[in-house]
């Protein structure tokens, strides 16, 4: 088992052009980030960082090595890795991630 966490001052992510948005968003994420705007993006950012930093350290993973979307209820989950757990909370300057792999 292992355990990581990532905290986001959301303003860095503020007014980021395409080509960023491209590195770290999933088509799929986009979708929902175009909805959902600036703290959907500092959400997925936090947990995809979270998830590097609890990941075994023998690769190089990519932010869109992983897409992380929300069950209806709202849980984040990771769509191609099920052995991650993550927990993200916003508020108005920063969001945090925790996330579990087992
Ligand atoms: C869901 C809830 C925890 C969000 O808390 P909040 O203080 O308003 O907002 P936070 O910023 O801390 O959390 C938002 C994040 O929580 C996560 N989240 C949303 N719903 C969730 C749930 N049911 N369980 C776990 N995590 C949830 C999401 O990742 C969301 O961020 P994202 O949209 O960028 O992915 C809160 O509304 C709550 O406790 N609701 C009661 C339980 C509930 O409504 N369950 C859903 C039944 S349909």
């Amino acid at each position: 088992m292992n355990i990581g966490c990532d905290i986001v001052e959301n303003k860095r992510l503020e007014n980021k052009n395409d080509a960023f948005i491209d590195l770290i968003l999933t088509k799929n994420e986009k979708l929902e980030y175009q909805k959902k705007g600036l703290l959907y993006l500092c959400g997925r950012f936090a947990a995809k960082e979270a998830i590097m930093k609890a990941m075994p350290q023998t690769k190089n993973y990519h932010f869109l090595d992983f897409e992380i979307l929300n069950t209806e209820d709202g849980i984040p989950y990771c769509v191609n890795q099920k052995n991650i757990r993550i927990s993200i909370s916003h508020e108005k300057k920063f969001t945090i991630a925790v996330v579990i792999i087992f």
